[in-house]
């Protein structure tokens, strides 16, 4: 399956916004992460055009934590998107990147003090507040800044969605927000009230991630609408808006088929407008999402040259594996080895070479670091440039120095043209931070 505008040239190579994938190789290096700008923009467009077609009073924040850089916050604000961030370093980002703070939701469930009045000096729009300390700190550090920090809480529904469990977080037992069941959530709604500094404006919710189907999607929505109800009933306050976070999946294999981004607006909008309809919330809050994975994911691949190949005995079964290894792994791509997340790759350079055997394509690092197991794949030879698809979301954001390997660089690619957006880290890069005390010098 391509995606966005992924083709295939007169060479046989793969193309993407235009650009020879074989060249970037040649031209950036690799490991090189390779960022679809026409997708990125067209399915912010979709999911600002879906949402608002069917509730026109929505709100589309980017969740940061997919991915951020500087320019991919230049070209949210372009798009006119809202932005999710969870630490000081994405709000510097964004910052950098002339990102209008008034448009960004700070979540996290621990903000320090620091980052809290990082937060209300740059001006950021609303903080999702996570618990009572956090709420208690916040009123403090806004009250002696002389501000009010427009608030949203973040509330736990109570809902496991059918998804891995380490990306699962509306569930009751969860580190993440106020638990609505328990009273804390009311608790917490009260005692904004009485706060100085504190201006509670919503409620906000995340059910998990990487969902491929709706119903606990819809099934949050009209639980945090009941909420609202109650909350209306109990302290006659109303909310300007209610956040049901994000989560929508995409296909990583060809065999996982997540509803459209218009599908999927469709089915929240419509729980929404029932449940406030039918529960008779007395106003209309805004609706917002917070997508990540489903706006960046497909619009980025990883480029790697292939470095050795070789074949072993298999341990449990007669037959021989086949280990293609590649110039990167686990330090640009944690995900199946967090996750056991799978993935699928062409062969860039040659997209039309015939399927050959199962292959296991691991990373270089001195862990398992497998990067996808067991794939039918045309037979790769060294020097061959593997496209890893689907690497746009938390592959970058998530990437590390694990054994002292440089990150990789991301260019943006669109009409042809291919322009760096972060740079290769370099040997020097890595021992920049280190320090040497004098006692070890001599
Ligand atoms: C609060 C919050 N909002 C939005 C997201 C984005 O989720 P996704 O990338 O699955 O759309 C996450 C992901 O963890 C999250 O924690």
């Amino acid at each position: 399956m391509l995606f966005g505008t992924q083709t295939i040239n007169s060479k046989g190579h793969l193309e993407i916004g235009g650009c020879d994938t074989a060249e970037l190789a040649a031209q950036f290096g690799t490991p090189l992460y390779v960022m679809d700008e026409d997708l990125i923009r067209s399915n912010c467009r979709d999911y600002i055009k879906s949402f608002r077609s069917k509730y026109p009073n929505s709100k589309i924040a980017f969740a940061g934590k997919a991915f951020l850089t500087a320019a991919m916050t230049s070209i949210l604000r372009q798009e006119g998107m809202y932005l999710d961030v969870v630490s000081a370093g994405e709000i510097h980002t964004a910052v950098k990147g002339g990102f209008p703070t008034e448009r960004i939701y700070f979540h996290g469930n621990f903000k320090s003090a620091s980052e809290l009045k990082i937060a209300l000096q740059a001006g950021v729009g609303r903080i999702v507040v996570d618990n009572m300390q956090e709420l208690e700190l916040l009123s403090a550090l806004a009250a002696e800044a002389g501000k009010t920090a427009d608030i949203l809480f973040r509330l736990t529904p109570g809902i496991d969605p059918h998804t891995h469990k380490l990306i699962r977080t509306g569930q009751a037992d969860t580190k993440f927000g106020l638990n609505i069941k328990d009273g804390s959530a009311m608790a917490a709604v009260t005692r904004a009230q009485e706060l100085p500094g504190i201006h509670l404006t919503g409620i906000h919710c995340h059910v998990g991630s990487q969902c491929l189907e709706t119903d606990a999607h819809t099934t949050a929505v009209g639980i945090m609408v009941e909420f609202a109800v109650e909350v209306y009933r109990k302290l006659g306050i109303t909310f300007d808006e209610i956040n049901t976070g994000g989560g929508l999946g995409i296909s990583y294999p060809h065999d996982q088929v997540p509803p459209t981004i218009d599908e999927f607006a469709s089915k929240i909008a419509d729980a929404y407008t029932h449940a406030m309809e039918t529960l008779g919330l007395p106003n209309r809050p805004t609706l917002v999402q917070e997508p990540g994975r489903s706006i960046i994911g497909t619009a980025g691949t990883t480029l790697y040259t292939v470095g050795t190949v070789k074949t072993v005995p298999i341990t449990e079964a007669p037959g021989r594996r086949t280990y293609v290894a590649v110039d990167g792994g686990m330090s640009d791509n944690p995900r199946p080895a967090l996750y056991g997340a799978v993935y699928e790759a062409h062969v860039a350079n040659n997209m039309n070479r015939a399927e050959g055997e199962a292959v296991t394509i691991s990373g270089k690092h001195c862990e398992t670091d497998i990067l996808i197991s067991d794939a039918t794949m045309p037979k790769l030879i060294p020097g061959d440039i593997l496209a890893v698809k689907c690497t746009g979301a938390y592959n970058y954001s998530m990437s590390s120095n694990y054994n002292r390997f440089t990150k990789p660089a991301v260019v943006l690619v669109s009409g042809g043209r291919a322009e760096l957006i972060v740079k290769r880290e370099t040997l020097d890069d890595l021992v920049r931070q280190d320090v040497v005390p004098d006692h070890l010098k001599r």
